[in-house]
């Protein structure tokens, strides 16, 4: 995966980038920029850092809607040359004080490994890279072991069933986390929870707007779903003093999000705002379907900061919350 991804001929690499194959909340609509500034501007913070920035999509609409906002790309793949001279980039995390540091479908793009229930035990999936034709490998490693133990248990699995480990992504989102003095991390991506792990997975494939076979020859992105209470309780660890798991449905209608259409009297007397409210209304509510962009987790970690109040949560609206 790391080859297929981010090898030279990775991928990531590629010249047509991400949004040539998929489409995320980033470009499905400037409302999710519009929420990722009013989340920003509730926490008092004048910084956004894009983690796994892309072609930097976000930050071009950060930085139209609030040119005052200081805005940097941390990303593998080169600066795009149109990139507008305010916005910064680098390969890597830097510290960063007074920050919001936002990650949207990052922690699916890093590699996991895949183990198999046998009759035998757990085994690590390996696979061809020309081919993606898989076979068993040997059991996988001790801390391997310790991570499946406590975030992904196969003690009732089935032959056939697997785990993805998901190791290198917590390692990732330390670093995101540690990279902030103070500030607030957000994570938004495909996601499940201890008591709902998928039985046979997610590791999929996307090429052009289709699914299709797992081959990491280059060709496709690969992706896993996250173990994102695996990576919230990794933040912990790593200096976040508070913590709320929900869902981007709840997020983004507590950041000002609704979905809801005009009023049908404007199509009458102003029937131009009434086609802008309409798209509008069109545009929130495929960022909001639940059975959709709507479901993704949002793992929302601050460091030194409080949560930001439209996130404080309210009676039942959230999954977790600590400290
Ligand atoms: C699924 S894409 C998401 C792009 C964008 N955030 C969006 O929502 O449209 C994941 C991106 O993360 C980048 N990436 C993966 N690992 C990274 C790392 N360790 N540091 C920086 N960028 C990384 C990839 O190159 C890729 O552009």
């Amino acid at each position: 995966m790391t080859e297929a991804l981010y090898g030279s001929a990775g991928f990531y690499r590629r010249p047509e980038g991400p949004a040539g194959h998929f489409r995320t909340s980033v470009h499905a609509s400037r409302y999710f920029a519009a929420a990722v500034l009013a989340l920003a501007r509730a926490a008092e913070l004048d910084t956004v850092v894009d983690v796994g920035a892309g072609r930097g999509e976000l930050l071009r609409v950060l930085h139209w809607l609030d040119p005052d906002l200081n805005l940097h790309g941390v990303e593998i793949v080169d600066r795009p040359s149109d990139l507008p001279d305010a916005v910064s980039w680098s390969a890597q995390l830097s510290d960063s004080e007074g920050a919001l540091v936002f990650a949207n479908e990052w922690l699916d793009a890093i590699p996991v490994d895949v183990v198999e229930m046998t009759e035998d035990g757990p085994r690590i999936v390996e696979v061809d890279q020309a081919t993606g034709e898989e076979r068993l490998g040997g059991p996988p490693s001790a801390q391997d072991v310790a991570w499946l133990d406590r975030w992904w248990p196969l003690t009732d699995a089935e032959p056939g069933d697997r785990a993805e480990v998901g190791r290198l992504r917590e390692e990732a989102w330390v670093s995101a986390i540690g990279s902030l003095r103070r500030g607030v991390a957000v994570a938004a991506d495909y996601a499940h929870e201890r008591n709902a792990r998928p039985p046979f997975g997610t590791l999929s494939a996307y090429s052009e707007g289709r699914q299709v076979p797992v081959v990491p020859d280059g060709g496709c992105d690969i992706s896993a779903h996250v173990a994102i209470d695996a990576c919230a309780a990794a933040g912990e660890q790593a200096g976040a003093t508070a913590t709320l798991l929900t869902t981007q449905r709840e997020a983004l209608r507590a950041l000002g999000l609704r979905g809801a259409r005009p009023p049908l009297e404007l199509a009458q007397t102003k029937p131009q705002e009434y086609l802008r409210g309409l798209k509008a209304a069109g545009e929130q509510a495929e960022l909001l379907d639940p059975g959709g962009l709507g479901g993704f987790g949002w793992l929302v970690q601050c460091v030194g900061v409080p949560l930001p109040p439209p996130l404080v949560p309210r009676n039942d609206d959230v999954t977790a919350v600590s400290n």
